[in-house]
């Protein structure tokens, strides 16, 4: 018998196995979500999300500082707001003394080489829980007064020290209307990750707990995209890039590896991948009992997200992640 091609032979030893590796993972790769919440050395776990917190702002300065030293270079901003302070126009998305402002410039001030990228969109600020305008006789989202507000928030977490904003609203339009606001405010140093494609989606749901954002009525079908499509991604993308995006993201993750594929091979921006909340939640329940190996499945996991075309990975692994690869 004859086998003259046999793909083994590349694989006998880790130093054959390495040396023709094509993907690789490392601390650069990766941005850490992190949750704020206004008080004092707050530490509030998130139940559905094992080792995550919502932290108050000395926490998470330490937290940041943390991250930092395991190389990852970028955090995600999310505020956990005061059900008090939530209101249907969202105006305190755009107050430069929210928990959400105050963070953004502590953490600039404390470690000024840590980049932030803060998040666009309304619905941790309004009483609807929806990230757009809601008409109150309609029910409807509205889609161009949601810019305008938008573009506030936008400007606020510019002033306040962000290096990045991610707009995750889904409105039509709003990269465009952002760019153009930024830069009339003086602030075209600010890169825009565009949510590109972000799914309507059920693994989000620990992520609302987190922040106590789930819609009050309705579901986000209406803007968020529809987890069957695919094409309608290309579109998006194509809009996105036009309106001066700077990096596209696919959202979810696991689910949407295809889209992530498709966007990297068509658009020639750099592409994101939020490995969701959801997502953290499974793995952790099924490593807590002892069903998976909870530290080669995360490594394989964000593995397999480079391997699909991500340059960047949002993930609630990033400081386990890090740490295991500094031991490895
Ligand atoms: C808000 C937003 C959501 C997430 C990031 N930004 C939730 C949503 O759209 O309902 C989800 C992140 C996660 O699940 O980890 N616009």
């Amino acid at each position: 018998m004859k086998i003259l091609s046999r793909p083994r032979r590349n694989r006998q030893t880790e130093v054959l196995r390495s040396m023709v590796r094509e993907n690789h993972l490392s601390a650069q790769n990766l941005i850490a979500p992190l949750f704020v919440i206004d008080g004092k050395n707050q530490k509030i776990a998130i139940k559905s999300m094992p080792g995550q917190y919502r932290l108050s702002l000395d926490n998470l300065l330490i937290e940041v500082q943390e991250l930092f030293a395991l190389g990852i270079k970028c955090i995600a901003l999310f505020p956990v707001i005061d059900e008090k302070l939530k209101t249907p126009d969202a105006r305190e998305a755009y107050n430069p003394e929210s928990i959400n402002a105050r963070a953004i410039r502590a953490i600039k001030q404390a470690l000024p080489e840590m980049m932030i990228m803060g998040d666009i969109a309304l619905d941790p600020y309004s009483s609807e829980g929806h990230d757009g305008l809601l008409d109150p006789h309609s029910g409807e989202i509205l889609n161009d007064p949601t810019l305008e507000v938008l573009a506030r928030q936008a400007i606020c977490q510019a002033k306040a020290g962000a290096d990045i904003i991610g707009p995750s609203d889904m409105m039509d339009g709003r990269v465009g209307y952002l760019r153009c606001a930024l830069d009339e405010a003086g602030f075209e140093r600010v890169i825009i990750m565009s949510y590109c494609a972000k799914y309507a989606s059920a693994y989000y749901g620990p992520f609302r707990e987190a922040l106590d954002s789930a819609p009050k009525k309705g579901d986000k079908k209406s803007y968020q995209m529809d987890p069957a499509n695919s094409e309608e991604a290309l579109r998006e993308a194509r809009l996105d890039e036009a309106e001066g995006a700077d990096i596209l993201m696919v959202k979810p993750g696991l689910p949407y590896l295809d889209i992530i594929h498709r966007l990297k091979s068509t658009s020639h921006l750099p592409i994101a991948a939020y490995n969701v909340s959801g997502e953290y939640a499974m793995v952790k329940a099924a490593a807590q009992n002892g069903w998976i190996e909870n530290d080669k499945v995360i490594l394989e996991t964000l593995l397999c997200f480079r391997r699909a075309g991500a340059d960047i990975i949002l993930t609630y692994f990033a400081k386990e992640a890090a740490q295991l690869l500094r031991k490895s």
